[in-house]
C-alpha cells in the first residue's frame, strides 16, 4: 500500500508521452484528429451509426501499438522510477489508451479515458484484456452472446459524451497532493485540462508543466519546462528525486 502522509504526487499525461514511442497525437498537425473526425470514430452516436467504422479505427490503433517497433521511452521509464524511489503516494494519472506506463512499470495507475488492450460486453457489461481485431461478430468471451446490430462487444475506451473513469479516486489524490506534474497535453479537454485549476483552488501544491510546447493552461502552472518528453521528463524526475519538493522553482 503505497504511503499516504508523505508528500503525495500526482502525475497528469497525454499523447505528447507517448509521441516519441511512435504513436500519434491528436491535435498536432500529424494528429490524429487531423486525419479522421473525432465524431464519426470516438463518441457513442458514432458507434450507434457504424460500429464497424469505430471498430476499424481503434483495430488499426491496436495493431500499431502491439508492433514490435512500438515501446515505452525514457519519459515512461522516468515516471515509473519515480513512483519506486519517491518517499509517498506518486498517482499517475493518464489519459492516454496505450499500455506503455505499464510496461516502462507504472504500477499505481488509473486510466481516465479507458485502455485499447480492453473490450467491454454490450450485453453483460464484463470488461477484460483484449489484443486482437474486434468485429460486430465477435463473442463476448465471458457471456457468449454475439451478433446483434451493434455486435456485443465494443473497446472499454471513454468516448467524447462519456464519464471518465475513476474521476474519485482522482479528486481525492490531487486534493491531497504536494506537487502536480501535467505532462505531454494540449490541456484541451475536460475534466483533464481542469486539474490544474483544482489543485490551485487548494493552494497549497506545487504545479509543473512539462510539455512539447505552451499547453492551453500553460499560465495557470508555477513551474514549466518545454521540450521533448524523453528528454524534459528525465530530468525534472533526476532533479525531484536529488532535491525533493523543495528543489523544484
Ligand atoms: N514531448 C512532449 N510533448 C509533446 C511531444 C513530445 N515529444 N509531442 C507533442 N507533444 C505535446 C503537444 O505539444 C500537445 O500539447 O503533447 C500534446 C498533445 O496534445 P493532444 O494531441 O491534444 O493530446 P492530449 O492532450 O492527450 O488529448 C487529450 O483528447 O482526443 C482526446 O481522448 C483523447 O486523451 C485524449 C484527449
Amino acid at each position: 500500500m503505497p504511503q499516504t502522509s508523505a508528500r503525495g504526487i500526482v502525475i497528469l499525461t497525454g499523447a505528447g508521452t507517448s509521441r516519441e514511442s511512435g504513436l500519434h497525437t491528436f491535435r498536432d498537425p500529424d494528429g490524429i484528429w487531423s486525419r479522421v473526425r473525432l465524431e464519426d470514430v470516438a463518441t457513442p452516436e458514432a458507434f450507434e451509426r457504424d460500429p464497424a467504422r469505430v471498430h476499424g479505427f481503434y483495430n488499426a490503433r491496436r495493431r500499431a501499438l502491439l508492433s514490435d517497433d512500438i515501446g515505452p521511452n525514457p519519459a515512461h521509464r522516468a515516471l515509473a522510477r519515480l513512483e519506486a524511489e519517491w518517499p509517498g503516494e506518486v498517482l499517475l494519472v493518464t489519459q492516454n489508451i496505450d499500455n506503455l506506463h505499464e510496461r516502462a512499470g507504472s504500477k499505481n495507475l488509473v486510466h481516465m479515458h479507458g485502455e485499447i488492450l480492453s473490450a467491454r460486453c454490450l450485453r453483460c457489461g464484463v470488461a477484460g484484456p483484449w489484443s486482437a481485431d474486434m468485429n460486430l461478430e465477435t463473442p463476448c468471451p465471458a457471456c457468449g452472446q454475439a451478433g446483434g446490430r451493434l455486435g456485443a462487444l465494443r473497446v472499454d475506451v471513454v468516448w467524447f459524451g462519456e464519464m471518465p473513469m475513476a474521476m474519485d479516486r482522482i479528486l481525492t489524490a490531487l486534493e491531497a497532493c504536494e506537487l502536480f506534474v501535467s505532462i505531454g497535453t494540449s490541456g484541451s479537454v475536460y475534466p483533464a485540462a481542469g486539474f490544474v485549476q483544482d489543485v490551485r483552488e487548494r493552494g497549497r501544491a506545487h504545479t509543473v508543466e512539462l510539455n512539447l510546447e505552451p499547453s492551453e493552461g500553460h499560465s495557470l502552472f508555477a513551474e514549466r519546462h518545454y521540450g521533448p518528453a524523453s528528454r524534459v521528463v528525465p530530468e525534472f524526475v533526476d532533479r525531484l528525486l536529488r532535491d525533493g519538493l523543495g528543489g523544484t522553482s
